[in-house]
């Protein structure tokens, strides 16, 4: 995870092996790995879960992963009995806002000046169907 996260984040970005390690000791964290170089990590608590990060290697992007890799993890944490799912994302990442909108995911809140580059994060909010 660690490795894929690395060719998609700069350095002060990119999670190093022992923050995915400590995140994963949590309760209600997960991740999950594609065999084509993507991953992404989810935690549930109580009724709420939240995309804590994803990535696909850059040469392996505009193939679906990412979209397969949301679908699957929304889907283990819905059946885990998330209502609701949550994630951040800067106003500047065209690429992600875009995945998350066709996935689902609706605009729910904005926290200015969020990122270390001073950017905006929209909070987004997707609310997974009983039948999901
Ligand atoms: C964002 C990211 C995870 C997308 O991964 P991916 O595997 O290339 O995404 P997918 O192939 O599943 O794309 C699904 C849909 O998302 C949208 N999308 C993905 N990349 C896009 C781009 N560069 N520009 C516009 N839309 C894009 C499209 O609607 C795409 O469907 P389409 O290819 O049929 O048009 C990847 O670009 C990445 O790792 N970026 C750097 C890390 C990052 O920003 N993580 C998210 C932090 S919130």
């Amino acid at each position: 995870m660690a490795a894929i996260h690395a060719t998609a984040f700069s350095p002060p970005d990119a999670w190093g092996r022992d923050a995915f390690s400590l995140q994963l000791g949590f309760p209600g964290v997960f991740g999950l790995l594609h065999p084509s170089g993507g991953m992404i990590l989810m935690r549930l608590a109580a009724d709420e879960a939240e995309v804590l990060t994803l990535a696909v290697t850059p040469e392996a992007r505009r193939g679906g992963i990412a979209a397969s890799l949301l679908s699957e993890a929304t889907a283990t944490a819905a059946a885990m009995g998330a209502k609701s799912i949550f994630l951040e994302v800067s106003v500047t990442n065209i690429a992600a806002s875009a995945l998350y909108s066709r996935a689902g995911f609706i605009e729910a809140g904005r926290r200015p000046h969020y990122y270390s580059d001073n950017t905006d994060a929209l909070v987004m909010r997707f609310d997974p169907p009983d039948h999901f």
